[in-house]
């Protein structure tokens, strides 16, 4: 296992690019399952992800392979196989983008059933509850969802739950429902771009999907699908993150591959920070000058801020010149980021689904643990800007969903190194020589001297002296 030494206090400068966007990639790649001949990707990002679900790709039957170019080639040389074993799902929730694809065109899918994830609980019964409005039977086995169809037919679908709308639940709906007879409405669909993404990639393929990027999608069904070459659209995440960067280290980032629609909350947001974001054409320009001024940031589906921005926004809030409110409203849990930042010196309350952070001028290195992949990439980006070293552990949940991050990052100026986990790697700085463990000296003028020899009960009134 790997570990990150971060030297923090310099200011990112520099042209920086974004990669292709991992949430469009993975149920894209999933919905190459049910086209004839060869899909070929672009900007599919080299990430752990990307590594996983190409495995379940593959015991499903299909051909995966880099090109040369960096194209993501997918061949379905086998349409039999349907199910997604739990050693490969149990790796990456998002395996179960597989399911609609699968039950859509081979009309069967036994798929293992995501287990627990740090970010919160993370059911799926709106996918279950879209398949079987479709005519699927749905049953739930030995840990499995099991679903078959004969026929399936268009329905009118309400997908939205106590949290709003779902990403992946509606990417998985309307992947089988572009097979199902007749007309199929989802309302309450998701409008994340990498939903649309996904839409459009089977609208090219030959589905009839209406309305992508709306929350009402009218879709037609058909019986097949042909194969395509597709651009995946650039990550917003990973240009959200980059953008903090710029901001948290007081420095100027350009940013290449970007798309300014789909970061209006985010670039609202840091300006509100006093952040300065431009963008011109595919690029944008973020520069900080001073401590972020606070504000009040809220996550909640498209076109809101991204839940998946939380963690890195708290962590810049951080910084911030007075008090500043966090909630989140699409995984109200999703604070685990909250005491590893403390750590780096951060003050911060948790209520409920909101973080309420009292800024401080200044945060100071230590060794921090990753929890999930966003907390990974804010406790990244509060050592960048912590005074002196810090350690990152748990580093593989970064390297799941973000393209060589550090790599960018040192390229504009950061000092991020890679070693291994292991004790003879920890900074001389973030071990603390017994000097600088012991109590500091009492001032002995106003100590009474210790007695020579102590009776029982003396120790104790010395102690409570110091306390
Ligand atoms: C996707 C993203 C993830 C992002 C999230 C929200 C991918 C691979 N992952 O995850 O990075 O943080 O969207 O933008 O694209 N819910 C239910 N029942 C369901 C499904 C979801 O109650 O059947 C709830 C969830 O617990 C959560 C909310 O709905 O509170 C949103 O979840 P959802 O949009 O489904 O997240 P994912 O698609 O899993």
């Amino acid at each position: 296992m790997d570990m990150l030494v971060v030297r923090g206090g310099r200011p990112l400068r520099g042209i920086v690019k974004v990669g292709g966007a991992k949430n469009a990639a993975l149920p894209i790649m999933a919905a190459a399952l049910v086209a004839e001949g060869t899909t070929v990707l672009h900007g599919v990002p080299d990430l752990v992800d990307v590594t996983t679900l190409s495995a379940v790709l593959r015991s499903l039957g299909a051909h995966v392979e880099r090109r040369a170019d960096g194209a993501l080639q997918i061949t379905v040389i086998d349409q039999q196989p349907c199910l997604a074993d739990y050693e490969l799902v149990r790796r990456m929730r998002a395996s179960v983008c597989v399911l609609g694809p699968l039950l859509g065109r081979r009309r069967r899918a036994c798929v293992s059933l995501p287990g627990g994830c740090n970010i919160g609980h993370r059911p799926i019964d709106l996918h279950l509850k879209g398949l079987r409005a479709l005519g699927a039977e749905i049953t739930i086995e030995r840990g499995y969802v099991f679903a078959r169809a004969d026929r399936l037919r268009g329905a009118d679908i309400y997908l939205g739950g106590s949290f709003g709308s779902t990403v992946t639940g509606t990417c998985n709906v309307m992947s089988a429902a572009i097979f199902a007879e007749g007309t199929t409405t989802i309302s309450a669909a998701a409008c994340e771009p990498e939903v649309v993404d996904l839409g459009n990639m089977l609208n090219a393929m030959g589905a009839r999907i209406e309305g992508l990027g709306t929350p009402l999608l009218r879709i037609e069904g058909v019986s097949n699908l042909h194969s395509v070459e597709h651009t995946i659209i650039p990550d917003r995440i990973e240009a959200a993150t980059l953008m903090v960067a710029a901001a948290i280290t007081r420095g100027e980032l350009t940013i290449e591959n970007v798309c300014s629609a789909h970061l209006a909350a985010v670039t609202d947001v840091l300006r509100a920070t006093g952040t300065e974001v431009h963008f011109s054409g595919s690029k944008s320009f973020v520069r900080s000058t001073a401590a972020p001024r606070p504000v009040d940031v809220t996550a909640l589906p498209y076109p809101g801020v991204p839940t998946d921005v939380q963690a890195q926004l708290t962590a810049l809030l951080a910084l911030a010149d007075g008090i500043s409110v966090v909630t989140d409203k699409v995984f109200p849990d999703r604070f685990m980021h909250i005491p590893e930042l403390m750590r780096l010196g951060a003050n911060i309350r948790r209520e409920g689904a909101s973080a309420i952070i009292s800024g401080t001028n200044r945060l100071s290195g230590t060794c921090v643990m990753a929890s999930d992949l966003r907390a990974s990439a804010a406790l990244l980006l509060a050592s960048l800007a912590a005074e002196g070293e810090s350690v990152i552990r748990r580093v593989y949940h970064l390297d799941r969903g973000y393209e060589h991050l550090e790599r960018k990052l040192n390229g504009v100026g950061g000092d991020i190194q890679r070693v291994a986990d292991d004790p003879a790697n920890m900074p001389d700085s973030l071990q603390l020589s017994a000097d600088e463990l012991s109590v500091p000296a009492i001032d002995s003028s106003d100590t009474p001297p210790p007695p020579k020899f102590l009776r029982r009960g003396e120790s104790q009134r010395i102690h409570s002296h110091v306390d």
